[in-house]
């Protein structure tokens, strides 16, 4: 991928002014959290973006299989927000993903709460977030998109045997599109651009539009949510403006699981 191309038009004040680019890295992620911790050139909305990664990190510990084809970007974040509405940043990530896929091609992505991104049942995207805080304050935040664009899903299956919290299976955006490749550059410009809008909304204090957003595309089945020892069973009802997600329970009675104490069995 030439990041020239990705430079050339980007109409962002913040996210990605500054691209670090690798053909090869071990994680981007790991790499972006280095950079917030020890240098101080890791301005705000820095990214960084490599072509493979040979030791990817997903959520809940898994691996994140990161052959050539894909889009795996970590973008630096130095937002002004109370630590508990951070989550909301993956929201952002979520939106920006799905209204890209929605421009640059035919298919319709909805979202598996919190942040996986489907196609036809089949993750196609992954969101992943670091934050670090200091009292109240968030020093740094670093969101993790892994995208499975022009990804031969050959390459994935192999190793997804070992990852104990699967259930979902894997595609590509080339595969739901029968073969064809999106333009990764055009498609990674205007990633950047919908991000920064609403990375933006969020600094401004304002959720709603997300949040909506992410409402009308949100998956409504039924969840097992693991929260300390108990577990949460029951039906996605809808969203709280908060991010919260709201749950009627097999008992028939109403609950709502925050981002940060629970995980989704995935
Ligand atoms: C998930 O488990 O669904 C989240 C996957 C996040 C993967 C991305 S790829 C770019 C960045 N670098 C990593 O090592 N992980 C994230």
């Amino acid at each position: 991928m030439i990041v020239e191309e990705i430079r050339k038009n980007l109409k962002t004040r913040l996210i990605g002014r500054k691209i670090h680019y690798f053909t090869e890295l071990g994680s981007t992620q790991e790499l972006a959290i280095y950079m917030a911790e020890n240098n101080s050139q890791a301005v705000n909305g820095t990214a960084i973006l490599a072509e493979q990664q040979d030791k990817g990190r997903g959520r809940l510990k898994n691996r994140w299989i990161s052959p050539d084809g894909g889009i795996w970007l970590s973008i630096i974040l130095k937002p002004f927000m109370p630590p508990n509405k951070c989550p909301l940043l993956s929201f952002a990530a979520v939106l920006a993903v799905c209204e890209t896929i929605a421009q640059q091609t035919s298919l319709e992505s909805k979202v598996k709460w919190p942040n996986d991104i489907l196609i036809n049942q089949k993750k196609v995207c992954g969101i992943l977030l670091d934050v670090a805080t200091k009292g109240d304050r968030v020093e740094y935040a670093v969101i993790g998109i892994g995208i499975n664009a022009n990804v031969n899903i050959e390459k994935i299956h192999p190793y997804l045997d070992d990852n104990k919290h699967r259930t979902l299976s894997v595609t590509s955006l080339k595969n739901e599109l029968s073969g064809k490749c999106v333009d990764r550059p055009a498609f990674l410009k205007l990633l950047l651009e919908r991000f920064e809008l609403y990375y933006d909304h969020l600094q401004k204090d304002i959720s709603t539009i997300i949040v909506n957003k992410i409402r009308d595309r949100l998956e409504y089945n039924s969840v097992a949510i693991e929260q300390g020892n108990k577990t949460i069973e029951g039906t996605i009802t809808g969203l709280g403006l908060d991010g919260a997600l709201l749950i009627k329970q097999n008992d028939g009675s109403s609950v709502e699981v925050g981002f940060g104490d629970t995980r989704t069995r995935d």
